[in-house]
């Protein structure tokens, strides 16, 4: 299993953007995490495709979209013209998941399926052999700089368990509250892509990426 940190843009200086994502690219963290948010799904507003496809021409690592967006389906070919190499729907947020999922996979990207912390991982059962990503969100989405939610561990457990229980290869991904503090308690637990966004941003960027590698790399 690959060990990924997702640094979420979403906590950077927009002012400096390019370079604080490039010191994460320079340290090793293979994605970059964008939280598009709709104001409808969550209360709150950040950025869209535009985003998105400025930053796409100017770095290798993989684009990792998070659409905490109410049917989310709608706009699954906008961000893959933008640039995105995957796309996160919200189960909560859809109105036939198979189809978000599907349409996703038809476009060419990695899909992925994120569940609210109220929502059970059984939820995500029926939907694991059409996922390349499983999003465990630990705090409300909606935010960065939230506490994580400690009952998110039985859950990351719980969907580890199903996905080897079905032979499948899923990575599962964990979002908020995530410090080099308890980094390795969600690694503990079964997951393998990181989202990080004030762990990585506040702070040196290039420094707080290293040190998040560091303790991937003793997992691989
Ligand atoms: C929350 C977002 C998260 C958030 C993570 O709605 O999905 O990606 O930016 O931020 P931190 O790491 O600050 O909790
Ligand atoms: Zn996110």
């Amino acid at each position: 299993m690959e060990y990924i940190l997702a640094p979420s843009i979403l906590a950077a200086d927009f002012r400096n953007l390019g370079q604080e994502m490039k010191k994460t690219e320079e340290n090793g963290a293979q994605y970059l995490h964008f939280d598009v948010m709709d104001g409808m799904f969550v209360p709150s507003i950040s950025f869209g495709m535009p985003v998105l496809a400025s930053i796409h021409d100017v770095t290798d690592q993989v684009m990792d979209a998070h659409l905490m967006v109410q049917d989310p389906i709608r706009y699954i070919e906008a961000f893959q013209k933008a640039g995105a190499d995957m796309i996160t729907v919200h189960l909560e947020a859809c109105e036939d998941v198979y189809a978000a999922l599907g349409k996703i996979r038809e476009s060419g990207l990695k899909a992925g399926l994120s569940i609210c912390p109220e929502t059970e991982a059984d939820a995500v059962r029926p939907y694991l052999k059409d996922v390349d990503m499983i999003l465990v969100m630990c705090v409300h989405p909606g935010f960065g700089g939230q506490k994580f939610i400690p009952e998110s561990l039985d859950k990351i457990r719980k969907i580890r368990e199903m996905i080897q229980e079905e032979g499948l290869t899923v990575d599962i991904q964990v979002d908020g509250g995530i410090y080099l503090s308890n980094v390795r308690e969600v690694l503990d637990a079964g997951a393998n892509v990181i989202v990080a966004g004030s762990a990585v941003f506040n702070g040196d960027p290039g420094e707080n990426t290293k040190n998040f590698m560091e303790i991937l790399r003793t997992y691989e």
